[in-house]
Formats: structure tokens, sequence, C-alpha cells
């Protein structure tokens, strides 16, 4: 049997992620070569600074802060370094240097994603990406490869670990968006800066990438709509329990046929949900991801796991280097992107949604004939409308001016007659003030 020669893998960056690849590679680099059918050889790490700490003890020689080099003497390149430049300058010169490619690299691939694709295509080089979105969760794979003979219609997940701690700890603990959010960074899970998270800016960028898998079709991160979710308050969570659901950070990315037009396309958002606690979803507690997907022919199928961690994300990372090792091995050219489909991308307003909307309103004759005449109005649906204890406005003498609260819940309507119907609502008189628009997917519990 002919003995393949060793493969010669650069990694860039020795961050939380990097030095677990790093780590891993070298203690059970025989094992994987086994996997593969020739040795794998971590030639260099290339880093800004080659004293920093590290979470893993590797070997000071293999640390190099010239990383150009390193990528031109490398089969496999691993971009774990992150932010958008030099990782695409690094990218796009390993391939160009025969290389393939394996990143973890979200930011890059939601924003230059084509660019990179297109590069690869032309020179036959892979570039493998299966911890860009739900870390250590198959994910990535599932939609390009194994669903490569479905239609997905629907890819519905939480892949943002700190906002679902956050939501976790309101809905378990009771806590305050502001408490929930100390102990997230005092935990770890948060950043300094925690926008990127709670903004939804995170999700964004992996929803963008999971679209563009899902659908054949390449949607940049400008076209996902975004909410964060700064505004959830602990009287939401606590109503939104009381009503058998759960808030969670949603990334929805949908197949949608435009009812006017008849024109098929896809929509792409990320924000808070209320859905059913039944909901598969719903079980997903702490930091954890879930990616929750409807294929017209595997039906429905859900992915589980650690969305985040150095030693997560690295079990991703090795996966790809062994896909990408097998193939400089056996030949062959690996699984593409495909763009195929090239499916307009529509706004949020083109979405068919229900809202869960909860009214402080004036206690009197004719008002909730009102409120309800302005769904009428603008075509909206009520499903159920609840009213609760009738209570004084501070203040105010007993009698005088009750108010009621209302939680209307809606049945589907385009997203822009639903917003319209909030608008007409916040300005009437009887209503004293909306105190919360929550966004309700799947099924009433
Ligand atoms: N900050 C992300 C999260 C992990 O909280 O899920 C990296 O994508």
């Amino acid at each position: 049997m002919i003995e393949y020669r060793n493969l010669r893998i650069a990694l860039l960056g020795a961050g939380s992620v990097g030095s677990q690849v790093a780590r891993l590679l070298l203690e059970q680099g025989e094992e994987l070569a086994s996997r593969v059918g020739a040795g794998l050889e971590l030639i260099g790490i290339a880093v800004r600074d080659v004293d920093a700490p590290r979470d893993a003890d590797l070997p000071r020689e293999l640390f190099t802060t010239d990383a150009r080099t390193l990528i031109q003497s490398a089969d496999v390149v691993i971009e774990l370094m992150g932010g958008i430049e030099p990782a695409r300058e690094y990218i796009l010169l390993a391939i160009n240097s025969g290389a393939d490619v394996v990143t973890g690299n979200k930011a890059l691939l939601a924003t230059h994603g084509p660019e990179l694709f297109d590069a690869a295509a032309q020179v036959g080089a892979q570039l493998y990406y299966e911890a860009a979105a739900g870390g250590a969760i198959p994910i990535i794979r599932p939609l390009r490869d194994s669903l490569a003979g479905d239609r997905v219609r629907r890819v519905m997940g939480i892949v943002n670990g700190t906002t679902n701690f956050i939501l976790d700890r309101m809905d378990t603990e009771g806590d305050t968006f502001e408490s929930a959010l100390a102990t997230a960074t005092a935990l770890g899970y948060a950043e300094a800066d925690p926008t990127a998270d709670v903004e939804g800016y995170d999700a964004a960028q992996k929803a963008a990438i999971l679209a563009s898998l899902a659908f054949h079709t390449a949607v940049p991160v400008e076209a996902v709509h975004r909410e964060g979710i700064t505004s959830i308050t602990a009287g939401e969570v606590e109503a939104a329990k009381r009503a058998g659901f759960v808030v969670k950070l949603l990334a929805i990315c949908e197949r949608l046929t435009d009812a006017q037009t008849g024109v098929e396309g896809v929509s792409v958002r990320v924000h808070p949900a209320l859905i059913s606690r039944l909901h598969p979803l719903a079980a997903v507690h702490g930091a954890k991801n879930a990616v929750f997907v409807q294929a017209e022919a595997a039906g429905d199928l859900m992915f589980y796991g650690a969305g985040a961690g150095g030693l997560e994300t690295a079990s991703a990372v090795l996966g790809d280097l062994v896909s990408a090792a097998r193939r400089h091995v056996a030949g062959g050219p690996g699984v593409g992107e495909s763009t195929h489909a090239n499916l307009p991308i529509f706004g949020i307003g083109a979405v068919n949604t229900r809202y869960q909307i909860t009214l402080q309103v004036t206690d009197k004759p004719g008002v909730l004939a009102q409120v309800a005449g302005l769904f009428s109005e603008h075509s909206v649906s009520v499903e159920a409308v609840q009213q609760t204890v009738a209570s004084a406005e501070p203040g105010r003498s007993p009698g005088e001016a009750l108010t009621a609260t209302l939680v209307i819940v809606t049945h589907e309507a385009p997203e822009a007659a639903l917003s319209a119907t909030v608008a007409a609502v916040s300005s009437n008189d009887a209503v004293v003030r909306v105190e919360s628009v929550l966004r309700v997917e799947g099924d009433t519990p």
C-alpha cells in the first residue's frame, strides 16, 4: 500500500478554540491520521503575540507571527483568528496557494461569503465552516450535504448562547435583563461589550449563513431583519410563562410566497419571540443552542448542543479538518456551495407572523369594541383576547379611571398589517399604554 505523505496543517489564531484545536491535533494526531489515511502535521500557529497566555500548553516553537509564509507551505489552513481583515486576505492567499481552508469565522462568511466561495470554486479548493454557526452542533454539513436532495422550508434556531442564557435566567429565576446579563458576564458567556450578542448581530450573521445554505441563495447579513433582547422585561417573561409561552431569541429563515405576485423568495429574521413551552426549542436551556429544520421530505429535524466553548467548537473544526484532509488524499471535488436558486430576499414586511399585544386600556363600555375595530380595519384577525384585573390608575380615585389589561393574540397576518395595527392601537385615546408587543412563533399552547 502506498503511504501518503504527511499533510501540512497551518493554524491561524490560538484563542479559546484555536488552542484546543492545536492541543487535540497534537494529542490525537495518530488517531485522526488513521481516519484520513495520511499523517496530519501541525506545521505552525500564526498569532499576533507569540508570548500571549494560551488556554493550552503548546510547544513554543510552533508559534510564528509570519502568517503569510506559514500559509504558503500548508495543505490545509485552519483560520480561527476571527474578524474581517486580515482573515479574508489570509483565506484568499491559502486558496490561491492550493490549500483547502477550514474556518469558524461567521462575521467574514456572512459579509464576504460569495467572494470566498467563488475564489475556492475557481481553483477547486474547499472551504469548510462547520464551526461558524452553532459551535459544536453539526448543522452546516446537514444543510450543505445531507439535505441537499430535499427542499428546506424553514430553519428556526436558537443560535446565540449568551442571549439564551439571559432569557432562560429571566424565565427560570425571575431575573431582570440587567441582572441576568451580569450573571452571563460573570460566568464568561457574555463579552465585556455584549452588544454583538444582546442586540442580535451574532445571531444575524449565523442566520445569514444558515439561510444561504438552506435556500441555495446568497443571503448577505444586511438582508437579515434584526432585533435584540435588551427591551425584554421581567414582566413580559412572567406574563409569557403564565400564558404557556417562553421568550426566546429566534433566528428564522423561511421560504415565502409573495401573496401579491406569487413569487417565491426567502425571509431571514432575528428577533425575540414567544414560543409554546411545548415546542422542542422551549426545552433549550442555559447557553445551549438548537436548530429546528423543516424540510419537505424529511419533515421536522432538530439539532441541539453547545453553541460555543473552545473545546466544543474545536470538535467541529477537527471534523472539517478530517474532511479536508481526506479529500486531499482521495481527491475529488468535495461538497461545494450552491446558490443556483438565487431566490429574491424579502424584507420583514412580507413575513406572516402572529403577535401577542398587551395593552393597558381605560375600563369603560365600548373600549374593547374600539380596539377590536382597529384590528379589523387592518384585516388582522384576533385569535384570543384575555382581560385581566381591572385596577385604578395610581393617583386617581377608584371608579374614576379604572384600567384593564388586555392581552390580544392575533392569527397569522402580514407583518406590515400587524405593525400598522399596533401603531393605530398606540395612538387610540382609550389605550393608556402598550405594555408589550411580541411575535408568536408556532402553535398556541
Ligand atoms: N457569543 C456567541 C454566543 C458564541 O453567545 O452564542 C460565539 O458565536
